[in-house]
């Protein structure tokens, strides 16, 4: 018997453009794994912050490579060195610092090395900023996902009220800005789309009407049958 092989599918983009709500309910909707690698770049960001090492020190933030164990617990929850680290790593200090972190190869070399080893055994969803063009070049279906910088900024702040974190519409912005400035302007592996990506603009449409459109692409690609969806 020909065994079938796993399917992937990547979506990509800019901070806070949706991709983890959607990627959530794709992943639900199909059976698939979700992997969140944005979540694995703020766990190591967290480790060095809690290792007082300054996240602009290359060389530094470096050092920890191979001591911390970065994971995801039965929950889908990022885990570091074990410990269920979601909830910490959404906040200011980690989000103010992750964009350096990402921007070290050696580290991204590292998490890639995990990401692509996730991959391997189980049909998953990954999302980020390099998963079609670096992590998963094969991806069976490449989604790279935008939307206007204020209405992400907008969605941020709606979504840290709601989880009790403090900050102001404007630092959303300042911080989405900045982020996006060094995430698309790094050397390595930078944010940008695979050039067999397809673009959805989520900035007027709801989530439903997102995960709709991919489902229909999954289909017409024959990735999905009707049972699956
Ligand atoms: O998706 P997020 O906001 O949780 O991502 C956090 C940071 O990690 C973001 O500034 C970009 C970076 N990142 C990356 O460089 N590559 C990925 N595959 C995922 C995230």
């Amino acid at each position: 018997m020909v065994e079938k092989k796993n399917i992937s599918i990547s979506i990509d983009g800019p901070s806070a453009s949706g991709k983890s709500t959607i990627a959530k309910i794709l992943a639900k909707r199909l059976g698939y794994i979700y992997i969140d690698t944005g979540a694995m770049y703020r766990a190591f960001t967290l480790a060095c912050l809690n290792n007082d090492i300054n996240c602009e020190d290359e060389k530094a933030s470096c050092s920890l490579i191979g001591k911390i164990e970065i994971g995801f617990n039965d929950l889908n929850h990022v885990t570091l060195n074990g410990i269920d680290v979601e909830n910490e790593i959404r906040k200011n200090n980690v989000a103010d610092n992750v964009s350096y972190i990402a921007s070290y190869k050696d580290i991204r070399l590292d998490l890639v090395n995990q990401q692509r080893k996730l991959a391997e055994n189980n049909n998953v969803i990954m999302d980020g900023r390099d998963i079609g063009t670096y992590v998963l070049p094969n991806a069976n279906v490449k989604i790279f996902q935008i939307a206007d910088v204020k209405e992400r900024a907008r969605r941020r702040y709606l979504e840290n009220l709601e989880k009790g974190i403090q900050t102001t519409y404007e630092e959303c912005l300042a911080n989405l800005e900045k982020r996006d400035y060094i995430d698309s302007h790094r050397s390595f592996s930078p944010l940008k789309p695979a050039i067999d990506s397809i673009e959805i603009n989520t900035t007027n449409l709801g989530i439903n009407e997102v995960s709709n459109m991919i489902i229909a692409l999954l289909k017409e690609r024959g990735i999905v049958t009707k049972n699956e969806q």
